[in-house]
């Protein structure tokens, strides 16, 4: 099954739609105990019944290029994949999702996002903690605009590298950074 959407961040081009032959994760991945964060946030298990706000979130934070529905689908659903979203009042605020890629012992971070009227509230930094924290494989790679200084300021204070740069790599022509985490 291929899924011919722009993409915005690595691994979709790799197929995080495409990687149910990666193995079998366990149940702990996803499991359904909340997360607690600072003040009122939770952070949560996402799943298909999330998939309405789910979109919401991408057309609001990646106006540019987000996900078809498709892709959205297979995010919430396939079992390679961890996705956790932010919760205030129930409602989702945010979402990450990490696909995980055993046969190439790396996990791709596929996306992250907060809504406008949430951020700098270190909600985008608690959901990718909360995302490594699931992930048990040692590497975590992910990429991003390179005009994207905020959240490259996020990767970088949390640990992640620069290890390279893919010309002209989304639809508009811009170039993405690759950066990576060693646990
Ligand atoms: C990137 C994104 C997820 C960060 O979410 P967030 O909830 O704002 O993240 P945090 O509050 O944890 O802040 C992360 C860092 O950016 C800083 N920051 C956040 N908003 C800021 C702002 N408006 N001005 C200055 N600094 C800001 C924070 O201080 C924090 O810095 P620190 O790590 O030194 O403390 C969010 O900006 C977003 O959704 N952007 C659009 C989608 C996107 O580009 N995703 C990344 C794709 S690769």
């Amino acid at each position: 099954m291929t899924f011919p959407s722009p993409d915005r961040l690595s691994s979709r081009k790799g197929g995080i739609l495409n990687t149910q032959s990666c193995g079998i994760i366990g149940d702990c991945m996803n499991s359904t105990a909340p997360i607690e964060t600072a003040a009122n946030v939770g952070i949560e298990p996402a799943s298909i019944r999330d998939l309405g706000a789910l979109r919401h979130v991408e057309k609001v934070c990646f106006p540019k290029d987000a996900w078809p529905l498709m892709d959205l689908i297979g995010v919430l659903t396939f079992p390679s994949v961890v996705r956790l979203k932010a919760v205030i009042s129930k409602d989702m605020v945010g979402f990450i999702a990490g696909d995980i890629r055993r046969l190439e012992g790396v996990a791709w971070i596929a996306t992250v996002a907060v809504l406008p009227e949430y951020r700098g509230k270190g909600i985008g930094g608690a959901l990718l903690q909360a995302c490594e924290d699931k992930i048990s494989l040692k590497r975590i790679r992910l990429c991003v605009r390179v005009s994207n200084e905020l959240a490259i300021h996020l990767y970088e204070h949390r640990g992640y590298e620069r290890v390279g740069e893919w010309s002209r790599y989304y639809q508009d022509g811009e170039s993405a950074l690759v950066m990576e985490k060693k646990k």
